[in-house]
């Protein structure tokens, strides 16, 4: 920045003015030398210098000028001196005032410039999630099932070996809880006399339920029962130590095998659509006497057994039938651990496997895959 010449550091008898005239000159060049100093000043800091330089109190150049050259002017001068300071002085701080205004704003124009939302980019996308395979089958079976009068309860996936096991006819030592290799829970002795017995398990099963569901209700009983279930299973590509189970258990006064295998082909054929035909083989489980296997005709070879192309089909390797679920009419010995009178009710229980059910349905021959979570699978099932 320029810096007022030291004129007005001086008398101006030193600078040889003596008469009015001279007056407009050093004005005239004095305000020459502001507008120069005015627009150097681009910024907060250099327009505070520039304002000192001039307005300053002690040293400023309209101090100065007061002191030096209006306060000791000779008469015939003073008069002249004084108009012209005050015109320059109306000069100097409308133009400091307007410059401190104009550095201003073009600090908010810059800040708006850096801080400026362009509408036009596109936004941040978040995918909409959408229930799991899993529970989309599970609605699909709880749908069915609701329709014909079920209704829908849930238990605990931590349970005693009481309603896991002995309550359902399967005692301690018996050789069918070699299927079921199970997860005891170590839990430190609890003082608390009402404590539920440890060992604790994580159920093996969805069956408990029906235990618990008929010791809280007299018949008729009509419940399904969807939950996670898990076994000491080593993974590959039909086991997972967890898993999916839908249970069903019907009990009443009156309920035949009729009813039972009715109920059953409703079901699969609402799932699998209505071409498919039903079967059931005898089996084995300690609740249930008598006990079967359901299997389905093939639903992918239209119950044949050939592929579309020549060979055997893939899906029920030959066979035509695919193996479902177990089932079968309740054991009477259950009923009385439940207190429901084995001579007046009778019903039947069924436990389905819902991995393998949606494994079957959507074509997938891994069940791994229901438990990793790769959004390239899940994007498939909306
Ligand atoms: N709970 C059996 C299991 O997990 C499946 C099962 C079979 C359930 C027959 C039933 C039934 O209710 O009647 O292997």
């Amino acid at each position: 920045m320029t810096t007022p010449e030291n004129k007005t550091g001086q008398p101006l008898v030193h600078l040889g003015i003596t008469r009015p005239e001279e007056l407009s000159t050093l004005f005239a060049e004095l305000r020459g030398r502001f507008d120069a100093d005015c627009a150097c000043a681009h910024d907060e800091s250099s327009w505070k210098q520039f304002r000192d330089a001039w307005l300053g109190r002690k040293s400023g150049v309209l101090t100065q000028i007061t002191e030096n050259w209006l306060k000791p002017a000779t008469l015939g001068l003073k008069r002249v001196v004084g108009a012209s300071l005050n015109e320059l002085r109306a000069h100097v701080e409308s133009q400091i005032e307007a410059r401190r205004i104009a550095i201003e704003s073009r600090g908010e124009e810059s800040s708006l410039l850096r801080e400026r939302i362009d509408l036009s980019l596109p936004g941040v996308i978040r995918p909409i999630g959408s229930h799991h395979l899993i529970r989309q089958v599970f609605q699909e079976i709880e749908d069915i099932f609701v329709s014909i009068g079920f209704s829908v309860v849930e238990g605990p996936e931590i349970e005693t070996p009481y309603y896991n096991f002995e309550a359902l006819n399967i005692p301690e030592f018996h050789p069918v809880r070699d299927d079921m290799d199970t997860f005891y829970l170590e839990l430190p002795p609890s003082s608390d006399k009402n404590a539920a017995p440890t060992p604790l398990l994580l159920r093996t099963h969805t069956s408990p339920m029906q235990i618990r569901t008929m010791e809280k209700q007299k018949p008729p009983v009509r419940v399904i029962v969807p939950g996670k279930v898990y076994r000491r299973d080593n993974p590959d590509a039909t086991h997972s130590f967890a898993f999916h189970q839908i249970e069903g258990l019907a009990v009443d006064t009156d309920i035949t095998f009729c009813d039972f295998t009715g109920t059953i082909e409703y079901f699969v054929k609402q799932f699998f659509g209505p071409s498919v035909k039903t079967r059931f083989r005898p089996s084995y489980f300690p609740f249930t006497e008598p006990s079967v296997e359901f299997d389905v005709s093939c639903p992918f070879c239209g119950g044949t057994g050939a592929a579309a192309g020549g060979g055997t089909c893939s899906k029920c390797k030959g066979a035509a039938w695919i193996e479902l679920f177990g089932a079968g009419m309740v054991d009477p010995a259950v009923y009385g651990f439940v207190n429901y009178d084995a001579k007046k009710v009778s019903g039947f229980a069924f436990g389905i496997g819902i991995d393998r059910l949606a494994m079957l349905k959507y074509g997938i021959d891994d069940i791994q895959v229901f438990f990793q979570n790769d959004v390239r699978i899940l994007r498939q099932f909306p």
